[in-house]
């Protein structure tokens, strides 16, 4: 099977949320912020992350999937065969550096109002959030936003790794790191350092240090006593500009 790494295209929505919710099905994050399986609406929630999608599209957001474009008669690659051309394995959604000088500007932020009135109409439609724990969400938007405060010291910003997922039958093969290459190669060339954060300790943090993140904070989300640890990790720039 080859797999090719290109940039998200309006038509490749559908499968980028589909892979995204399986590569996510178990990721601690993802249990902790719904947190009630009954309550959980995959549709709604597939119909939240086409808007996240459509969203960063507008925004120029640096957004790749992993195709596959043909399967090859190759004996050893028996788990791919229920892989058919096309099917998309792999996203790594990114968010350009912000600068810490430079204001949002006017075209994100109707991006955003834009966003907001998809949601809107997604709770009307679905009559609901599909699950969503809401206080669990802003406990960790406000978490999350301490970190940044915290760790980005880079006045030029970070290339901010916002998801990175691979179907479970496609992973160990060298697409998660193509994903991310396609990022890093370029934080490198402008010298400016990458960011993540990763709710999966084991194996994830190991797998990002082989890529030249390094662990620098762990912090949490509780509530209640439930809590969801959170790996931040940074990637400094190989080379300067
Ligand atoms: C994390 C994830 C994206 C990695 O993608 P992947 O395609 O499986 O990783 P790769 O095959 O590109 O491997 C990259 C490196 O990590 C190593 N690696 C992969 N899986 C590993 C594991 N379980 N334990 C240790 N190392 C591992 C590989 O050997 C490779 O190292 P190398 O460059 O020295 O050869 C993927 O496992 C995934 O989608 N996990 C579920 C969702 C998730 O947790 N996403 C991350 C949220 S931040």
């Amino acid at each position: 099977m080859a797999i090719e790494i290109v940039p998200l295209a309006k038509s490749d929505i559908p499968g980028a949320v589909d892979c995204v919710q399986k590569a996510f099905a178990d990721d601690p994050y993802f249990q902790w912020v719904f947190n009630d399986p009954a309550q959980f609406n995959i549709q709604r929630n597939a119909a939240s992350l086409a808007a996240h999608f459509e969203y960063g599209l507008s925004c120029n957001c640096p957004i790749s999937v992993a195709k596959v474009s043909h399967v090859l008669n190759d004996q050893k690659a028996t788990r791919d065969v229920q892989l058919l051309p096309g099917t998309i394995v792999g996203v790594g959604w990114w968010y350009s550096p912000q600068p810490a000088s430079t204001p949002q500007t006017w075209s994100v932020w109707a991006q955003e109002c834009l966003l907001s009135i998809r949601q809107f109409l997604n709770n009307v439609r679905f009559l609901g959030r599909g699950g969503l724990n809401i206080d669990r969400y802003w406990i960790w938007k406000q978490v999350q936003h301490d970190a940044h405060e915290a760790l980005w010291k880079d006045q030029r910003g970070y290339y901010f790794c916002n998801m990175v997922g691979v179907s479970s039958q496609a992973r160990g093969m060298g697409v998660g790191k193509r994903l991310m290459e396609s990022v890093i190669e370029r934080a490198d060339q402008e010298g400016i350092p990458c960011y993540l954060e990763s709710s999966k300790g084991y194996p994830n943090v190991t797998i990002y240090e082989k890529m030249g993140f390094r662990l620098v904070k762990e912090i949490e989300c509780a509530d209640k006593g439930d809590v969801c640890k959170l790996y931040c990790m940074i990637r400094d720039a190989k080379t300067k500009s």
